[in-house]
């Protein structure tokens, strides 16, 4: 039995691929000794510009920071209502939570396992300020429908593009469609940095201008500040390795995409639901997602033979204590039940397809 280790994510070879590339960047910026607000950050912030096709790119410190100051520069706040899915990183709401508003947890679409428009329009009320549409796991979210439901409103569409870097809907790249777009950086993600980063994207001048404030302490030049902001300024060292990951990420994107073909064409006769994809969107597969009643059989014998796996996420976030306390039970039945039967197989640009076959062959002894 080939019992080497499969990781869900494999950094170390990726690393390995672009060694000499990273070294010279580190070295340059270390004897450059700009650390704050760097040549790298501003070049970063132009090139995903221009590689998003979008007017404004404003670096911060995470993705977290993206999605807390997006709705801090789109004046959101106590008594506002945020329309999100419950099906998502706990960031999604922790944002609108530090900004003193209420999220209001919809429910997810069962095919695309993103916001379900039609929840959406039930859920609009008079305080509603903003929806946060999470592109979850690279694929678009329904982007023609939310826009169409909000339209005439007043309500500002936030996307979470923290898994989608580089997709696509409608020949359009995500991040480009909402008043304010956020990316997140971590490392695991599929353009990710060796730290903590983040981006806001806007075509709005005046919102761009303030999340420039809101980064670093509110202050327009040095030692004067006209709002309260924070420290949430990308690292240049990150800048520089995220600059070089970004000439590469079209071709890690491809790469997924090919290697969740390969994993589709094999599971889907085998009773396990599998990632939808839509003529529509480009899905970037930062993870492959599958769902099946008994995943815990299956989780079981992949872990027997050395090959991890995920599940994201065992509860939806109307079920986590952190949003539900003081607020009423909700139900959200299709969260719930993605969240009982979803698990992750491992998923990155350098899977080999000897590593895949490997993983199938255990998933399907099991399945079949
Ligand atoms: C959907 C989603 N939103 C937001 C975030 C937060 O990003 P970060 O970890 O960079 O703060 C993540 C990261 O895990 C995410 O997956």
């Amino acid at each position: 039995m080939n019992s080497q280790a499969i990781p869900m994510v494999d950094l170390h070879t990726q690393y390995q691929s672009l060694k000499n590339d990273i070294q010279k960047a580190l070295n340059e910026t270390l004897d450059n000794t700009a650390f704050i607000m760097g040549p790298n950050v501003y070049a970063l912030e132009d090139e995903i510009s221009e590689y998003l096709n979008i007017k404004h790119s404003v670096s911060c410190a995470s993705g977290t920071d993206a999605l807390h100051l997006a709705l801090r520069a789109l004046d959101i706040g106590p008594g506002d209502e945020v329309i999100t899915p419950s099906f998502t990183f706990a960031a999604t709401a922790e944002a609108i939570r530090y900004v003193g508003a209420t999220p209001i947890f919809v429910d997810i679409d069962a095919g695309t396992l993103n916001i379900n428009p039609t929840q959406i329009e039930q859920a609009i009320t008079n305080n509603t300020r903003a929806v946060i549409a999470v592109h979850l796991f690279g694929l678009s979210a329904e982007i023609d429908s939310i826009r169409s439901i909000i339209k005439g409103h007043n309500i500002f569409l936030v996307e979470d593009c923290a898994q989608s870097f580089g997709s696509n809907y409608k020949n359009q790249k995500t991040g480009t469609f909402g008043d304010v777009s956020c990316f997140s950086f971590f490392p695991s993600k599929n353009l990710g940095c060796y730290g903590d980063g983040g981006m806001t994207c806007t075509p709005h001048d005046e919102v761009a201008e303030k999340l420039k404030l809101l980064r670093n302490h509110g202050s327009p030049k040095r030692y004067e500040h006209t709002i309260i902001g924070y420290n949430s300024r990308l690292d240049e060292i990150q800048a520089a390795i995220l600059r070089i990951k970004l000439k590469h990420i079209d071709e890690y994107n491809e790469k997924r995409h090919l290697n969740a073909n390969r994993y589709s064409n094999a599971l889907k006769s085998l009773g396990v639901i599998t990632p939808s994809e839509s003529s529509d969107s480009t899905h970037v597969y930062h993870q492959y997602t599958l769902q099946h009643p008994q995943r815990d059989r299956v989780i079981a014998a992949l872990s027997n033979n050395n090959i991890a796996s995920a599940i994201y996420y065992p509860k939806g976030l109307h079920q986590q204590i952190a949003f539900t306390e003081g607020d009423p039970a909700i139900s959200l039945p299709v969260t719930e039940k993605t969240s009982n039967s979803c698990f992750s197989l491992p998923m990155y640009p350098e899977l080999t397809d000897n590593q895949i076959d490997r993983i199938i062959d255990v998933c399907k002894t099991e399945l079949q």
